[in-house]
C-alpha cells in the first residue's frame, strides 16, 4: 500500500513493544521512520537501524536533543514509560509533558499519542490519570493530535497472565470477576492504527480511538485458549492483593467497572479492518500450552 505523506514519521519508543509495533506499520507502508531513542548503541536500536530506521539520540530532559530530533517530520508517534509508584507516575508525565513541548516547539504537524483507555476523564488510577494529564497538555498546545487510547495487551496472556497448564487442563487466573469482560487489543494493532493515521489513511473521531479488539470474561478467555489447545479449560478469580502495586489494585477495579460499559471494537476496525479479536490473536501467534506444571 502507498503511503499519503513522504515525510519522515518520528516515533518515540520505538525500541519498545507499542512504538515497535509502530515502526512495524510505518515500514510495512514504506514510511521513512526516525526513532527517538535513550542509546543508539543499544541492542535494539542498532536492530531498528539495520531495517532503515533513523535513529536520533534524545534525552527527554533536554530540549535540545528532542528540538533536534523532531525537526522537519511529518508526523510524531509517542507513548509513556510504565509506571509502577506514584513516583514514576510524575515521571511519565515529565516525560510526555517534555514530548509534547518539543513538538509545539518544531511545529510537527500531526502528533499521535499512545493513551489508555478511561483517559478521556480522571478516574483515580494514577497511571491512567498520566496519560489524561498528558492528553489535556496535548489537545491545549494547539496540535492535531490524535489519541489512541489502547485497552489491556492481548500480550499479556503470554507474559504476566498466561494461562498454565495443569493436570492436563488449561486454567487462567485474573483478579477481575468471572462476569466482567476484559477490553483488549494486540500490539501488532495498536501499531497499525497508529500507522495509518499519521499516514492519513484513516482519522481519529473527535481526535480519539479506544482500541478494543474484544472484549471478554474469564471463563471465556479460559474458553478460547482450551479450545485452540484441544483440552479443557477453567478460570479462577484471584483477590487483588496478589497484584504487585497499589496502582495495579486500582487498575484492575477499574477494569472490572469498565466492563459495566462495552467498548465499540467496529470503531478500531472502520480505521484497521484486520484487527485481531483474541481467537484470531491465539491463532496468529501459534500460542502453545506451557508444560503441566502439576505433571513436573
Ligand atoms: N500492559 C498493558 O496491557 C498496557 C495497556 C495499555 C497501556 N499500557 C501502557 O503502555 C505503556 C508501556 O508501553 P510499552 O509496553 O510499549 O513499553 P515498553 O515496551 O516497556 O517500552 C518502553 C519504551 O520507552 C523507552 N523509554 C523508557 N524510559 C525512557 C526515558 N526515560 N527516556 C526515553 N525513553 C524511554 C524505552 O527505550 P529504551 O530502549 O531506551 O529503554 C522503550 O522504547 C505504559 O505507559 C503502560 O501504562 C499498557
Amino acid at each position: 500500500m502507498s503511503t499519503q505523506t513522504t515525510g519522515t514519521i518520528a516515533v518515540f519508543g520505538a525500541t519498545g513493544q507499542q512504538g515497535g509495533a509502530v515502526v512495524d506499520a510505518l515500514l510495512a507502508h514504506g514510511a521513512r521512520v526516525r526513532a527517538l531513542v535513550r542509546d543508539p548503541r543499544s541492542d535494539r536500536a542498532r536492530a531498528l537501524a539495520a531495517r532503515g530506521v533513523e535513529l536520533a539520540a534524545v534525552r527527554t530532559d533536554d530540549p535540545a536533543s528532542l528540538a533536534a530530533a523532531l525537526a522537519a517530520v511529518a508526523g510524531f508517534s509517542f507513548m509513556t514509560p510504565e509506571a509502577n509508584s506514584l513516583e514514576e507516575v510524575e515521571t511519565e508525565i515529565r516525560i510526555g509533558t517534555a514530548l509534547v513541548d518539543a513538538a509545539v516547539g518544531a511545529g510537527v504537524p500531526h502528533v499521535v499519542f499512545n493513551s489508555v483507555f478511561g483517559a478521556d476523564r480522571k478516574r483515580g488510577v494514577p497511571h491512567h490519570d498520566s496519560k489524561h494529564a498528558i492528553e489535556e497538555h496535548l489537545r491545549a498546545s494547539g496540535l492535531r493530535a490524535s489519541m489512541v487510547r489502547a485497552t489491556a495487551f492481548m500480550e499479556n496472556f503470554a507474559g504476566v497472565l498466561a494461562p498454565s497448564l495443569e493436570h492436563g487442563e488449561i486454567v487462567l487466573r485474573m483478579p477481575l470477576p468471572e462476569d466482567a469482560a476484559l477490553k483488549m487489543i494486540s500490539i501488532r494493532d495498536i501499531g497499525r492504527v497508529i500507522a495509518a493515521l499519521l499516514l492519513g489513511t484513516a482519522q481519529a473521531p473527535g481526535g480519539a480511538v479506544e482500541l478494543v479488539g474484544d472484549e471478554l470474561t474469564g471463563p471465556r478467555i479460559a474458553a478460547l485458549f482450551g479450545a485452540h489447545a484441544g483440552l479443557p479449560a477453567r478460570y479462577e478469580v484471584l483477590p487483588l492483593s496478589v497484584l504487585p502495586t497499589d496502582l495495579d489494585r486500582v487498575m484492575f477495579r477499574e477494569f472490572a467497572k469498565a466492563a459495566e460499559h462495552p467498548g465499540d471494537p467496529a470503531a478500531v476496525r472502520s480505521i484497521e479492518p484486520a484487527t485481531l479479536d483474541l481467537a484470531q490473536w491465539i491463532r496468529a501467534t501459534d500460542w502453545t500450552p506451557p508444560t503441566d506444571a502439576a505433571a513436573a
